[in-house]
């Protein structure tokens, strides 16, 4: 396959203004897609803020800050993306919402293009199954916030071919990125483990058994995590964690993947972590003792 040249990236959210920035820095036009354009401009500014932080720190140089800016684009119109040589999806994680975009990409995008998904958990064989190209589908897992972790979990699907595989691990590569494949069963590698962990710790919560400083500091200090469990839920946000919990359920059969029912309350209730100022934490008032979320 010819070097990619566009990227489209679906959401604009956490993850998909992330990519959009990596790809941009990388020298790639992007079409940055949401459906709403209030996330559009709040991507466009936390992109600009954080490139101008790379630059600050001597990671980039201004000039590339300035070129990385103009080769990103905004669009709530999908036709937008049929230039793109890959298209990555990084909306809600929610199986049948995902379905119906891969459906409507597979028709507005390129014969040749690769339609990726950055999904923590879901099937990659189910979403190829929703397009008329099943061999061009892949699950290209970024770690948040994109422009500063290494890796790149990447999902083959059991139509995914050896081109669509090396294609997008070379994309990966000239990110900067290094990549893990996994198998495409429910969470993959990293979520299937990090999920079961962030859930007990709210069990541990849940139960009693500590406060929520206690548990974080105990996994930060004493398994030298960089944050803990309960910490990066916040970051990661409460609904994602629920989102993948139950998918992680659901696939594979288990009880013991089964959401805490704090977690279900604390999404019930809207606290879905740092995004909303308050998760298990409440970073909307008094100075709190967890630790800021790495800086983009
Ligand atoms: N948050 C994380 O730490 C993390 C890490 C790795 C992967 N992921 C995955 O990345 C994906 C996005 O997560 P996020 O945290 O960025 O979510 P987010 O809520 O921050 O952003 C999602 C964005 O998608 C937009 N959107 C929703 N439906 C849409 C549609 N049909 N078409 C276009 N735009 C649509 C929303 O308006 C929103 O701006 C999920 O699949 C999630 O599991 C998240």
């Amino acid at each position: 396959m010819a070097e990619m040249k566009t990227v489209g990236v679906v959401g604009s959210g956490q993850m998909g203004s992330g990519i959009a920035q990596l790809a941009a820095v990388h020298g790639l036009d992007v079409w940055l897609l949401d459906t709403d354009p209030d996330a559009l401009i709040r991507a466009t500014k936390s992109i600009s803020t954080s490139i101008n932080r790379f630059v600050s720190k001597g990671l980039l140089s201004q000039a590339m800050g300035i070129h990385a800016m103009k080769h990103l684009r905004c669009t709530t119109n999908l036709e937008e993306l049929h230039s793109a040589d890959i298209i990555i999806e990084a909306i809600v994680e929610t199986e049948d919402v995902k379905k119906t975009l891969f459906l409507k990409l597979d028709k507005i995008a390129k014969d040749s293009a690769i339609l990726a998904s950055n999904t923590s958990s879901i099937s990659i064989t189910r979403l190829a199954s929703a397009t008329s190209r099943p061999s061009q589908v892949i699950g290209m897992h970024f770690m948040n916030p994109p422009p500063i972790m290494k890796l790149v979990e990447i999902i083959r699907g059991a139509d995914t071919s050896d081109e669509t595989f090396y294609a997008t691990k070379a994309l990966a590569e000239r990110f900067g990125k290094t990549v893990v494949c996994s198998q495409d069963y429910s969470g993959f590698i990293i979520n299937r483990i990090l999920m079961t962990m962030i859930n007990e710790a709210f069990f541990t919560l849940y139960t009693g058994v500590a406060t929520k400083e206690d548990i974080d500091t105990g996994m930060r200090l004493g398994t030298n995590h960089p944050m803990g469990p309960l910490e990066l839920a916040d970051f990661i946000g409460l609904d994602v964690c629920l989102s993948i919990m139950r998918v992680l359920h659901a696939g594979l059969g288990d009880s013991k993947y089964s959401p805490c029912p704090l977690l279900l309350q604390y999404v019930d209730a809207g606290r879905l972590g740092r995004k909303h100022g308050i998760g298990v934490y409440d970073y909307r008032t008094a100075p709190q003792t967890v630790k800021p979320s790495p800086k983009l």
